[in-house]
């Protein structure tokens, strides 16, 4: 064993528990409702929904009898239309009563599987090429940066040939109006994720033909 290099792991492990106690503290606060007032972390979510669904979903490719991924499902406000389409879907989140919720909405629909994990978690098992599509909306802004990095190089792999990765996130500042004691969200420049996807693609010898991305950003919704 390298003695040298034993503090500076248990430094950097330490920051990545850190990082992980306060996002699933401050989700497990802002999920006490299960309502999609705090999903969407805003008063007028029930106003914005009905327009920012219909808007995200026209937005991704084709999916019809396809492999979905969704990863930070919360309580399935995108679960059911995905499976409308969709042959399976696998949806994702940390916090058990959230995925609950979303298994008792959308649970009739039997080619949804629930799972409660944490999508940074070493002990995730999802096997690689097995989704034609990856989705999340509103989650790599609960990640540091370095859980984003594994966590886009994880997608990549889990990506059938020809698959999609579609994920949206707040940059650049709150939007939500919700009040928050704390709020450890990472809101970043766009160009951070546009690095992180370029990264792993290159990283993995993978052309930008044999995977798609569409990266969207919700800061030009919230600008007056
Ligand atoms: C802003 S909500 C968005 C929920 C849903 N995607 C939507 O648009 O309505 C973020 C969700 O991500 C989940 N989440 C945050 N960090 C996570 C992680 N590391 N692993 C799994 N789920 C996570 C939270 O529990 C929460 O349900």
């Amino acid at each position: 064993m390298d003695a040298g290099r034993a503090p500076v792991m248990a430094v950097a492990n330490g920051i990545g528990e850190v990082e992980r106690k306060v996002q699933k503290s401050y989700w497990e606060e802002h999920s006490k409702d299960l309502t999609v007032e705090s999903m969407m972390l805003d008063s007028r979510a029930a106003d914005l929904d009905k327009e920012e669904r219909p808007e995200i979903l026209s937005l991704l490719p084709s999916y019809k009898g396809k492999s979905v991924l969704e990863l930070g499902a919360g309580i399935g406000r995108f679960t059911g239309d995905l499976a409308k389409e969709a042959g399976h879907v696998l949806a994702l989140d940390f916090i058990e009563s959230v995925i609950k919720k979303n298994e008792s909405i959308n649970g009739h629909n039997k080619n949804i599987t629930f799972m409660c994990a944490d999508v940074t978690s070493p002990d995730l098992k999802i096997e690689d090429n097995s989704f034609d599509l990856i989705f999340s909306n509103w989650l790599l802004v609960y990640l540091s940066d370095e859980e984003v990095e594994k966590l886009v190089a994880k997608m990549v792999k889990w990506l059938k040939v020809g698959g999609h990765i579609f994920f949206r996130e707040s940059c650049f500042h709150q939007s939500g109006d919700s009040k928050r004691k704390v709020n450890p969200t990472h809101y970043r420049e766009p160009r951070f994720y546009t690095k992180v996807i370029l990264q792993a693609l290159c990283f993995q010898s993978i052309s930008t033909s044999r995977v798609e991305c569409c990266l969207q950003y919700t800061f030009q919704r919230y600008l007056s």
